[in-house]
This record gives C-alpha cells, structure tokens and sequence, in this order.
C-alpha cells in the first residue's frame, strides 16, 4: 500500500505562512524524481481555501482538523463535513487527543463525525492512542482496542477511512514508543480491524506523536506502519520534505 504523510498544522501560522509552506511543498513535488506518498495538509480553517487554491492541481491533498456531524444549522463556531467537502477538502481528522481533551467529544459524537464524513466521500482520519498512565499500567492494547469498537462505525470499506495511532504521552513531547511497542500496537489494530469486518486490515494505519525527519524511516520501515500524521515538524518545509521522503512504499 502507498504510504500516507499527513501534516497536521494544528492552530498555527498566520495566512501568509500557510501559503509559502503550501508553495514550498508544490515546488519541492514537482521536482521529486521518486514515487511519492499520499501527501495530506491540514491547515487551520481560515487557511483551507488559499492551501487548496495552490495545491489544486497537484497530487497533494488538503484536510480539516476537525468537523461537525451535522450538515448546517445553529452551531456557532462549527465547520461542517459538508462545508469541507465543499471547499475541496478530501480528509478530515477526527478524535484527534486534544478535541477529546479540551472539547470533551465522546466516542458517540466521534462515530457520527466519521460516519457524516464517509457519507460524502471525505475520508477521515480516526486519531486513538493511550494515556501515559494507561501504558504504565500495562493497559494500551485495551484502550486502543476498545477506542476501535466504540469510536468506529458498524461498517465501512478500507477505503472509507484512515486510522492513526497517537499515543497521547508522544504527542508534542519528544518521546517516542520503541519501534516494537508501535508495531505491537499497529499489528493489534490491524487484527481488530479484520477480525470485525473481512478485508478492513487493509485500512490504512498510520503512527502519529514526536515524528522527525531522524525517527521517520524506521518507523516507516514498520510492516504495519502504513503512514504518520506529523505535528510540529509538518510546518517545517525541508524537514518535513525529509520525512516524505522517507516513505517507502
Ligand atoms: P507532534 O508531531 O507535534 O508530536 O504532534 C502529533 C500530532 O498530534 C499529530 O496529529
């Protein structure tokens, strides 16, 4: 499977910053003389129309941070799938740590966000990962497990959506799992993922947490690894190009 590269921009940069990262990354993909990845941005809301105005005729792909469920209505300060899809977006995060953490959203609330999304063929991308005190106390392959069942809706196809493993204690801190703790975690989603619905391994995996152009090749060297979602390095230009091209399939 070709390898995903997502960059996740969070809440940062200004609209001129977002167009030269943009322009920087078109010009860098049109020199490339190797086969790429899926390369995925999410920018921040206000920048989603000029990001997608650059990239529009590139193979780069632009995504939502975040949606809401429901197509219109009175949600003051919401965007909705809808309102993604209609500017241009492909993808959309959802669950991501800190919408749980500092938006309080609920498995339930998550579920309708990804199955909204899937109906209009933006393909979102389900972050879940375990707690530092959950890892200590021997329990991630039971939260990541259990985030599966109450996170993903009761059917889907591999190509309606992407899964990222965030480990919320790797996130911004630049620690990272060992490359046996990532595989062990991605092999489990892989065999939840099947053992629910036939042919879902083939969903896209991706790790996601401290990601840098130094720690990318092994884990993209992982047989379950089929992508990152990359945070701070996403808005630097030449690392982050490194980590493109450390993809391997
Ligand atoms: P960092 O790469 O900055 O650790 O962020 C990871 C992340 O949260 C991506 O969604």
């Amino acid at each position: 499977m070709q390898q995903y590269i997502i960059g996740n921009w969070k809440m940062n940069g200004t609209k001129a910053e977002a167009q030269k990262l943009a322009t920087g990354f078109l010009s860098r993909i049109q020199k490339a003389n190797r086969p790429l990845p899926h390369i995925v941005l999410c920018p921040s809301y206000p920048y989603l129309v000029p990001v997608i105005e650059i990239l529009k005729d590139s193979p780069i792909e632009v995504g939502g941070q975040d949606a809401h469920f429901e197509k219109s209505g009175a949600f003051t300060g919401d965007v909705s799938v809808t309102q993604l899809a209609d500017v241009g977006c492909k993808y959309v995060i959802v669950g991501h740590s800190e919408r749980r953490h500092y938006h309080q959203e609920s498995s339930s609330i998550i579920r309708k966000k990804i199955e909204a999304s899937m109906k209009l063929g933006l393909r979102p991308i389900l972050c879940i990962g375990e707690s530092i005190e959950e890892r200590k106390a021997g329990k991630a392959l039971n939260v990541v497990a259990s985030q599966l069942i109450s996170d993903l809706p009761d059917s889907f196809t591999p190509h309606d959506l992407l899964i990222a493993y965030e480990p919320l204690w790797a996130i911004g801190s630049g620690h990272v799992p060992t490359l046996e703790e990532v595989e062990e975690i991605m092999g489990l989603m892989k065999h939840e993922l099947s053992a629910r619905i036939s042919g879902s391994a083939l969903v896209p995996t991706l790790y996601g947490g401290s990601v840098n152009a130094q720690n990318a090749p092994d884990l993209l060297a992982l047989p379950h690894v089929d992508g990152l979602l990359v945070g701070g390095v996403s808005l630097k230009l030449d690392e982050f190009w490194e980590v493109i091209n450390a993809s391997q399939r």
